[in-house]
């Protein structure tokens, strides 16, 4: 049966059960860094087109798009374009103002995840009452916007804890560390007047004294089928994450337990699309959420190169409401790749390349910033041991040159 492409995209947009729809469709992307070129890349794959939207141009999933709109994220020009070109959109970016996702719902777009999982995502306050009500215990914590309510979170909460911005934090942005209670009204006027922190509010929480991070990411199409990654092993240096390993090695009851709980949480906020929920594994083997990421997360990039599955591949398969994929994986270390701020051109490449079990992924990245994500290594192997050892041998080899 032939039929027009017209005819095709009218099927295509009155079918939710879709097994059999045509796929012609241009997936929307609101984000335009390493995350969105990477699902732009899975889409590809496929087959299909992806159209970004984003501030920067040349941007590294603007390069490999159909199309990027340059323009912010509230510009609702730029936004009536992505929903006149796109019925279904996703965002790479969890600071994207949940603001114009709404403005994209209202219009008819189907954005994945809702804009009321966006919100709950970039309030730290509201995301920690968030897992906590929906079955996964938090650290303590508590607002606190004045010296009276850091007073009081202090007494109740103890040292050493960790004042943070309520949103727009990332790697370590936006935090610090109290460990004085007698210096504690002093460090927050501090950190309050910072530029950065200008007009912020606060949330404080208690320090975990975790033997592990941890992390799971889980998929739900709108079918209600539920998938997750193994439990990733995520060692930061600087607050930035520095090695993500899978299997996370804690004992198996405890990763079916933080399994678990990624389901329920996915199952009870009605997800359609996939999330990352980060964890702490306490030395008393408590599982605590930290915080949701409603988007693919740097822990899962070892799944490129690492499971027959990748979390992009299941991201895709999620928003277009397919039957998501169990995920068959080898265990792997992953390390990024950081840009040092001194030189451009990393050499090494070709020999990485050809190591047996590597993946080397780069992000297409023009300035290799100091602290800047630009790509990253995975090795997969028989062992987690011989993982890590091979990831660790790989990333030796690359080095930043002018
Ligand atoms: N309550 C806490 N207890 C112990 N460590 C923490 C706590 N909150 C944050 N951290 C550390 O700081 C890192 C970054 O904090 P996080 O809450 O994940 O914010 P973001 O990743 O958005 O900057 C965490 O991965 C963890 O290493
Ligand atoms: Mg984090």
């Amino acid at each position: 049966m032939v039929i027009s492409i017209r005819e095709a995209r009218e099927r295509f947009a009155g079918n939710t059960a879709f097994s059999e729809a045509p796929r012609m469709e241009t997936i929307g992307i609101l984000g335009d860094g390493q995350l969105g070129r990477l699902l732009s890349l899975a889409a590809g794959k496929r087959g299909y087109d992806t159209i970004i939207l984003g501030p920067t141009p040349d941007s590294p999933a603007g390069l490999i798009s159909k199309e990027q709109i340059v323009a912010a994220y509230d510009e609702r020009k730029a936004l009536d374009a992505l929903a006149g070109k796109c019925k279904r959109i996703t965002y790479e970016f969890e600071n994207v103002p949940a603001g114009s996702v709404r403005y994209l719902e209202d219009r008819g777009a189907h954005v994945f995840p809702s804009s009321n999982i966006l919100e709950m995502a970039q309030d730290r306050v509201r995301e920690k009452a968030a897992l906590e009500e929906h079955g996964i215990p938090v650290t303590k914590f508590a607002k606190v916007d004045s010296h009276m309510e850091l007073q009081k979170a202090l007494k109740e909460i103890g040292c050493p804890a960790v004042l943070k911005t309520t949103r727009d934090g990332y790697d370590g942005h936006g935090q610090i560390v109290i460990r004085n209670p007698d210096a504690a009204g002093n460090d927050f006027e501090l950190h309050r007047n910072k530029k950065e922190n200008n007009g912020k509010t606060f949330i404080l929480e208690k320090m975990v004294d975790f033997q592990m991070e941890i992390s799971v990411i889980v998929a739900r199409n709108e079918n209600g089928q539920t998938c997750t990654f193994p439990v990733a092993e995520n060692e930061h240096r600087d607050n930035i994450l520095h090695m993500t390993i899978v299997p996370a090695r804690i004992s198996p009851e405890a990763a079916q337990r933080a399994q678990e709980m990624a389901v329920r949480f996915a199952e009870e906020v009605r997800l359609v699309g996939l999330l990352c929920i980060e964890m702490f594994y306490t030395k008393d083997g408590k599982i605590l959420g930290n915080e949701i990421a409603p988007r693919t997360h740097n822990s899962g990039h070892w799944s490129i190169h690492g499971s027959e599955v990748s979390q992009f591949d299941q991201q895709f398969r999620a928003l277009l409401n397919e039957r998501l994929e169990p995920v068959r994986y080898k265990p792997s270390a992953m390390i990024n790749i950081l840009g040092e701020g001194n030189g451009n051109f990393l050499s090494g490449q070709i020999k990485v390349r050809k190591m047996e079990g590597i993946g080397l992924c780069m992000y297409g990245k023009a300035e290799a910033k100091k602290g800047r994500k630009m790509g990253h290594v995975t090795a997969s192997a028989v062992t987690i041991e011989e993982a890590i050892e091979r990831a660790k041998i790989a990333r030796n080899e690359l080095r930043w040159e002018r």
